[in-house]
């Protein structure tokens, strides 16, 4: 099974395998006996960040589909699209991306790299983001322009298998913990570590802190995503909801707003690991990590893997100006 999925095609993107790094002073602080730090923010492509794998895949396929023109849909500091805006560049085709909200005053953090990628930028409501998505792929089709839609964080079945062959590059990295620890969203990402796992036969618990939607809700999602997967590429073996792990204890207020735990995560990894996380995802899962050894729901004996999945371009949107310290 591994060899099929080795088969799918994708194009080459990410610089892989992205290395593991041990901590030992963040550890220490954090009160953990061994923590491993799995640094997908360095893919590669324009900042890096975990989309970088699924679009290895989603950009293989808007190829065969003789696509010139690639759509995909975020939040105004969506990670996603800066990367798909950035792929779109580097393969030679068109990008539109449809963002929530309104247009900021200046361009700043991932918006400004979706710019200088040449991307089209349309603004919706989020409400009217699937309708607009459709009406921007009526009229780019009417244009010639051969749309082809990424789903909202690059997450579908073809996108969880990036992930899927990312825990067998774990494997094979020697590397086997008892947690591995991450931010989930659009559930790509948790579907595909899954996957992967029952894939290469791994047994570390794939906890996946949510960023914005109820752990239900999420779960579902993933075991959708997961189920499709096996579905779409006949792999013989099942996912059921119980197997996924999710905790959604962390998202505060809600999506993009930072809660103290949040700004305190990325202070410790800067400060204990001169690493850079980001206000909306990683700083969040680390949040939750932080926290879990605490309460001790991750016991302190446990050796851990923190897959960092990128996003620090966020650091410098605007509209975190002030999260850290007051300017001077
Ligand atoms: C930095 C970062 N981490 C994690 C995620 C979540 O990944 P997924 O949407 O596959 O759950 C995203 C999604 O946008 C992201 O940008």
């Amino acid at each position: 099974m591994k060899a099929k999925l080795a088969a799918i095609p994708r194009v080459k993107i990410a610089n892989l395998p992205t290395p593991i790094e041990k901590s030992t002073r963040l550890a220490t602080k954090i009160g953990i006996r061994e923590l491993w730090i799995k640094r997908d923010d360095l893919t590669g492509l324009a900042l890096g960040g975990n989309k970088t794998r699924k679009l290895e895949y989603l950009i293989a396929d808007a190829q065969s589909h003789g696509a010139k023109t690639l759509i995909t849909a975020g939040a105004v500091q969506s990670n996603h699209c800066r990367q798909t805006a950035a792929a779109a560049a580097k393969f030679g085709f068109d990008c539109v991306l449809v963002l929530t909200g309104e247009p900021p005053a200046r361009y700043s953090g991932n918006l400004l790299l979706d710019r200088l990628f040449g991307a089209e930028i349309v603004w919706c409501p989020k409400e009217a983001r699937e309708k607009t998505l459709q009406e921007v792929f009526q009229r780019l089709w009417q244009e010639g322009k051969r749309p082809y839609l990424i789903p909202y964080g690059g997450s579908n079945a073809l996108g969880a298998l990036a992930y899927a062959q990312a825990v067998i590059e774990l494997s094979e990295q020697g590397i086997n913990v008892d947690w591995i620890v991450f931010p989930s969203s659009s559930g790509g990402t948790q579907a595909g570590m899954i996957l992967g796992s029952k894939l290469c036969g791994a047994n570390s618990r794939i906890l996946g802190i949510s960023v914005d939607l109820p752990a239900a809700e999420l779960r579902q999602r993933i075991f959708q995503l997961s189920n499709e997967a096996i579905d779409a590429y006949s792999f013989t073996f099942s996912v059921g909801i119980e197997e996924i792990w999710v905790n959604d204890a962390y998202r505060g207020e809600g999506y993009g707003i930072p809660t103290e735990g949040d700004r305190q995560a990325v202070l410790e990894f800067a400060r204990y690991e001169g690493m850079l996380l980001d206000p909306v995802y990683t700083g969040r899962a680390a949040a939750g990590l932080i926290d879990l050894i605490n309460q001790g729901t991750i016991p302190s004996n446990s050796s851990v893997l923190f897959w960092h999945t990128g996003g620090s371009p966020a650091l410098f949107a605007d509209s975190y100006q002030g999260l850290f310290f007051a300017n001077p």
